[in-house]
């Protein structure tokens, strides 16, 4: 008795034994085996590309004939002159097994393909989207077995593909027909399947084989902004993006005023409601004339946002999250037709998936982050800081699982409620440097690499000018007059002759420190005031509270390393965020930034239908813990408003900077009359 052939595919190692002449693609469906095919066997996609192995291997015990499979067939042949196949590749629909062989799947033919992300502590991306193309031959219809053409499509759809069930929204089903009679019974359709094994939903339908790319779009949708990625859904590749101003900023700068304006209009929400879908759906027309692709082709799209712009854009009124117990609608993920929340603009059939809230403050956004970043997998405690109007904090590692709370930092961290603050744009300062001696300042302005202490800085910002001063700027200039000795620790700002400096002026009982003078050739006088460091430190001192809240939860003073999530955390400096006492204590070369961590988790549930899955279960675990409710919250806001803490030691940031121990506190009821104090070190 003859044995039959043993195959072996690499990478994946997995082996069987299948009769002489099973196909490649056949042996590697019944082994397990991740190889791709969009036309399920017919020499048509080349998707299930392989490279059969010849000679030796000794690691598998196994020497591979030239023979090993069948002869390059019609179809190769046919598919090599027309579109050319890559040296020593084989189709692996076409190819037969003869005798014991080794074949390698490259990384292209697999489904799950891996995508490295460009970040070295980023996990990679698993391919395994909601959406896939499947080709297919359709019987004709028969007069003596009358069915529709849809029942024929499903019955091909079930024997070529196993797929169960199929549904299709009228206006695709009204293309079927002239597709099927078009492509000579052969279609192609773009099958979508939601991850809880629902049934198989037909988006689109092509006649004949398409050859073409489906596309996803990751959307962030912030209180400030709104930003998009368009993704291809076989590999996640970017190929555009691009951002615009959230329309609700017209009905309130920050969530609370919005939710204000819904309480307080009739109508409101649905107003707020109607101006975010428009958007998106003006945001998915430029993304895809950005990229040059055909809308239609965008089938998918993951959305990412806090819950009150959750609520807003699902139709929600957000009343109820505007007080305790700060009830959502929903904490579920949701999936829908991409036109019910605006994205008019796209395949009329495409599907739109929703991330999972955590809790009444702290939405999809950071449940997206957690998908990014995964806490739960990390061996060190770590902090994830999400800054905006309202921080969203994670604290967690592999031990103490996850926990999550948001803080009303406010919007001063943006640049709102700053005498010379304005949002991150051209000519907003954005880095500061203030000489410890002589006590000016050097700046830089977006748009512009130059200090502006380089002669050319003044021709080089002619155009955008130096219009203000942003978050990243303003948390700088504080940490810097904090370590100038501009400031004292209680946040006081220091007289020109405490401070023994004429860039402090005085305005009414306070100072403020002349951050950038223009005024000699006609430009501005930015400075810094009082009021500034109040306002960044009620928004420092949430921030601080809120992580120190859920150390002691899980019982502990120091956390291992911070991430700072959002566009905003990626420009905030390590060091002056912890002068300020933003963040706790951990060694600064551990503070790093994950740039738009939100964004990332809205691409990883557009590439890979298990991690939709995976976010949706670790939600649940998530400990949420309520700022507002939290009895110690007040005390832990009070001892953070100091700069950088009133009681909490900084060993690390000691070890790198030494803060000068000034204090200008006069006793008189005046604000920043007082003499300097001694220098320490
Ligand atoms: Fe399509 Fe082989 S499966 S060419």
């Amino acid at each position: 008795m003859t044995t039959d052939p043993l195959v072996i595919f690499t990478p994946s190692g997995k082996r069987g034994r299948v009769p002489v002449g099973t196909p490649v693609l056949t042996a590697a469906r019944q082994l397990g085996v991740d190889l791709d095919s969009v036309c399920g066997g017919n020499g048509i996609c080349s998707k299930c590309q392989v490279s059969p192995g010849v000679g030796a291997f000794p690691k598998h015990g196994l020497t591979v004939a030239e023979d090993a499979l069948s002869p390059i067939n019609k179809v190769e042949e046919r598919y090599d002159r027309v579109r050319g196949l890559t040296v020593g590749r084989r189709l692996g629909c076409q190819a037969t097994i003869q005798s014991d062989v080794v074949i390698d799947v490259p990384p292209e033919s697999q489904v799950h393909r891996q995508v490295v992300r460009k970040r070295a502590t980023a996990r990679d991306i698993t391919m395994n989207p909601a959406t896939r193309l499947r080709y297919i031959e359709v019987a004709e219809p028969d007069m003596h077995a009358p069915t529709g053409d849809l029942e024929r499509l499903g019955d091909a759809l079930r024997v070529a593909w196993e797929v169960e069930e199929i549904t299709i929204d009228l206006p695709v089903l009204t293309r079927l027909q002239p597709a099927l009679r078009k492509g000579d019974w052969k279609v192609t359709v773009a099958l979508f399947q939601d991850h809880n094994g629902g049934p198989h939903r037909v988006l689109d339908i092509w006649p004949g084989f398409y050859d073409g790319a489906l596309y996803g779009l990751a959307i962030d949708l912030g209180s400030t902004t709104i930003a998009a990625n368009l993704a291809d859904l076989s590999d996640a590749r970017i190929l555009a993006s691009t951002g615009m101003m959230n329309p609700q900023i017209k009905f309130g700068e920050d969530l609370m005023s919005r939710v204000s304006y819904s309480m307080m209009n009739a109508g409101g929400a649905a107003e707020m409601t109607a101006a975010v879908r428009d958007a998106l759906g003006r945001l998915a027309t430029e993304i895809a004339a950005e990229a040059d692709i055909d809308p239609r082709l965008i089938v998918e799209a993951t959305v990412v946002c806090n819950p009150v712009m959750h609520h807003i854009l699902m139709g929600i009124d957000p009343v109820e999250l505007g007080h305790a117990p700060f009830a959502l609608a929903t904490s579920d993920a949701m999936e829908q037709p991409a036109a019910n929340i605006g994205l008019t603009t796209i395949n009329p059939a495409a599907r739109a998936y929703a991330l999972p809230c955590i809790a009444g403050h702290v939405g999809a956004d950071a449940a997206a982050v957690a998908l990014s970043e995964a806490p739960h997998l990390a061996e060190p405690l770590t902090l994830i800081v999400d800054v905006g109007t309202n921080a969203e904090l994670l604290l967690g590692n592999r031990e103490h699982g996850v926990l999550a709370c948001s803080s009303p930092t406010g919007p001063a961290f943006e640049g709102a409620q700053i005498a010379h603050g304005q949002r991150a744009a051209p000519g907003a300062i954005e880095r500061v440097e203030i000489d410890p001696v002589t006590k000016i300042a050097r700046v830089r302005v977006i748009g512009c690499d130059l200090w502006s202490d380089d002669p050319e800085f003044a021709t080089a910002t002619a155009v955008s000018g130096i219009t203000g001063i942003c978050g990243s700027g303003i948390i700088e200039a504080v940490a810097e007059m904090r370590m100038a000795g501009l400031i004292d620790p209680s946040g006081l700002v220091g007289s020109a002759e405490a401070t023994g400096t004429d860039r402090m002026i005085p305005e009414g009982r306070t100072h403020s420190y002349i951050l950038h003078d223009a005024t000699g050739e006609g430009g501005p006088l930015i400075t810094v005031t009082q009021g500034d460091i109040r306002a960044i430190q009620l928004a420092k001192s949430a921030l601080f509270a809120g992580a120190r809240l859920l150390m002691d939860e899980i019982g502990v003073d120091t956390v291992d390393r911070v991430i700072l999530a959002g566009a905003f955390g990626a420009h905030i400096s390590p060091k002056h965020a912890m002068v300020l006492g933003m963040i706790p204590d951990c060694p600064l070369e551990h503070v790093t930034s994950a740039g738009n961590a939100a964004g990332t988790g809205a691409r990883i549930a557009l590439a890979d239908i298990d991690a939709r899955a995976g976010i949706e279960a670790r939600v649940r675990k998530i400990s949420k813990i309520e700022t507002a409710l939290a009895p110690r919250f007040q005390e832990h806001f009070v001892a953070a408003n100091a700069i950088p803490h009133a009681t909490a030691s900084f060993p690390n940031l000691s070890a790198e900077v030494t803060l000068p121990d000034v204090s200008f506190n006069t006793g008189s009821g005046g604000e920043g009359g007082g003499r300097r104090r001694r220098r320490r070190g």
